[in-house]
């Protein structure tokens, strides 16, 4: 079994952080989304995996290499552009022909992992086996309709009238017969080849498709509220660990996860309440770091608080008056009060597409 994972696409809803970083690179609890999907195939037992690149390759190249860290051999296979995820299938062919093959979106996570699904496509034998998840809005995704043995009899992309509340989630499983499917198939009015098109034609094909219902949470983190709530789910499952260096009076509550060295998080008079995550070099002074925070590597916080946010590495923000809450901060980012500037004024230098919300 290989695994395909798909790490190219444009991310322009994560937009203007995915001007200068791909997508799949933002992290979630301080690592990576990409990372959390290459553990989840090696925990499956797969260790030769593609991940299929655009733009951004040498970014996700310099974070994965080849794949040693992780257990697994990696091989990077160009996409020209983003011409849909069918389009990432027939490109890799020769990477993964021979072989029955997880494709797996390098944007999602999986609470649960793949490891059952993987061993239930071996042991019943079709040729696709597809995930689902119930949805309160079907019509934003890839919906699918059954029949009363689970087969897969119908897959529409984003449907007016939806016939089902089931939704495609980024995980799917494919013999050879899925390159014939993506060689028949023709690009849709959005101008990709979707992979919906592709799996529909194997079951009109006479082909088998069997659905698999996803138990525990599933995330597609390509919004920023996706991000926000992806993290908070994670750091739900973190355990406390590490040893910051405490220095006036501090308080740590619940559960906060000190990366790095004992003392590596340098903590002075400021309180910390989990779930929490704090990364190595990060210095917090008369600050509180409240519930669902992840503060990444090497951060300055001074004189401010925060809650339900992502701070990514080498950001400063000092001495603001309101709570900075469901924030995306990317790397290098300076946020601080300046009271010594006239005329007394905010100052901002923000980069296309920035949003920012002032509190009062
Ligand atoms: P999407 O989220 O569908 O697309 P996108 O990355 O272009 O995002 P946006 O809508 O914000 O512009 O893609 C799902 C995953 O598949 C994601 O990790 C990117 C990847 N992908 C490819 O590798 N090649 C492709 O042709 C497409 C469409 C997506």
């Amino acid at each position: 079994m290989k695994g395909l994972i798909l790490s190219g696409g444009k991310g322009t809803r994560l937009r203007p952080l995915t001007y200068t970083s791909a997508k799949q690179l933002v992290p979630v609890a301080n690592k990576p989304v990409l990372f959390y999907g290459i553990e989840a195939l090696v925990a499956a037992g797969i260790r030769e995996i593609g991940i299929v690149v655009g733009d951004t390759r040498a970014e996700i190249e310099a974070a994965v290499g080849n794949g040693s860290r992780f257990g697994a051999s990696v091989t990077y296979i160009q996409q020209d552009a983003p011409r849909g995820l069918a389009h990432a299938v027939l490109i890799s062919e020769e990477f993964l022909r021979g072989s029955k093959f997880v494709m797996y979106l390098g944007d999602n996570l999986l609470q649960r992992g793949i490891t059952s699904l993987v061993e239930e496509y071996v042991r019943i034998g079709v040729n696709c086996e597809i995930l689902l998840t119930k949805v309160p809005n079907p019509s934003s995704f890839g919906v699918a309709e059954l029949d009363s043995e689970g087969k897969v009899v119908c897959l529409v992309e984003k449907p007016k009238e939806p016939k089902s509340d089931l939704a495609l989630v980024g995980v799917y499983l494919f013999d050879d017969s899925v390159f014939d499917a993506v060689k028949a198939i023709r690009p849709s009015a959005r101008g990709e080849l979707e992979i919906t098109d592709a799996i529909q034609w194997l079951v009109d094909n006479r082909r088998s498709v069997q659905a698999h219902l996803v138990s525990g949470w599933w995330k597609d983190t390509g919004k920023a509220e996706d991000m926000l709530e992806a993290n908070r789910t994670v750091l739900d499952a973190v355990e406390p660990s590490g040893s910051p260096e405490i220095e006036g009076r501090s308080s740590i509550e619940g559960k906060v996860f000190f990366e790095g060295s004992p003392g590596d998080v340098v903590l002075i008079n400021s309180v910390i309440r989990g779930p929490v995550i704090i990364g190595p070099g990060t210095r917090i002074e008369e600050s509180f770091v409240g519930p669902y925070t992840a503060i990444a590597a090497g951060c300055r916080l001074s004189g401010i608080e925060i809650e339900n946010s992502i701070v990514w590495e080498g950001s400063s923000l000092s001495d603001i008056p309101l709570r900075i809450s469901d924030s995306l901060i990317g790397r290098g980012v300076t946020i601080r009060r300046r009271p010594d500037m006239k005329p007394k004024a905010h100052r901002f230098l923000v980069g296309d597409n920035s949003e920012i919300g002032i509190g009062e």
